[in-house]
């Protein structure tokens, strides 16, 4: 069986803007870059903290990279690869997402017990 969580509106995510998610205890964040959608855990690999500036900020000033409010490191937003700071070749986590009626929606396999 297949489980499918809604996250946000595509609508709500305008072209090289990002949005913070919080799913439970997960923190995630959306990146709409180039017409393409991304979406990644909301931690640093340098320490394991939350990335954004301010809420919803997660990309440098010429946002062309996902930037870490901490330290500095930038991240390509394609991949996720630390390209600079002190995680440099490090890689974000990304999250594999579905678009279902306009929505970026988890889909999760979940196992039935009988
Ligand atoms: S915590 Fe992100 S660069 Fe150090």
């Amino acid at each position: 069986m297949t489980t499918i969580t809604p996250l946000i509106l595509i609508s709500e995510l305008p072209e090289n803007s990002t949005k913070g998610i919080k799913l439970g205890e997960r923190n995630l964040f959306a990146v709409n870059h180039q017409g393409k959608l991304y979406l990644y855990e909301n931690r640093c690999p340098h320490k394991g903290i939350p990335l954004e500036w301010m809420p919803d900020t997660f990309l440098d000033v010429e946002k062309q990279f996902i930037q870490c409010a901490t330290h500095g490191a930038l991240f390509t937003i394609d991949e996720g690869l630390c390209i600079a700071g002190p995680c440099t070749g490090a890689t974000l986590t990304s999250i594999e997402f579905v678009i279902i009626e306009g929505q970026i929606c988890l889909a999760s396999a979940s196992e039935t017990h009988r």
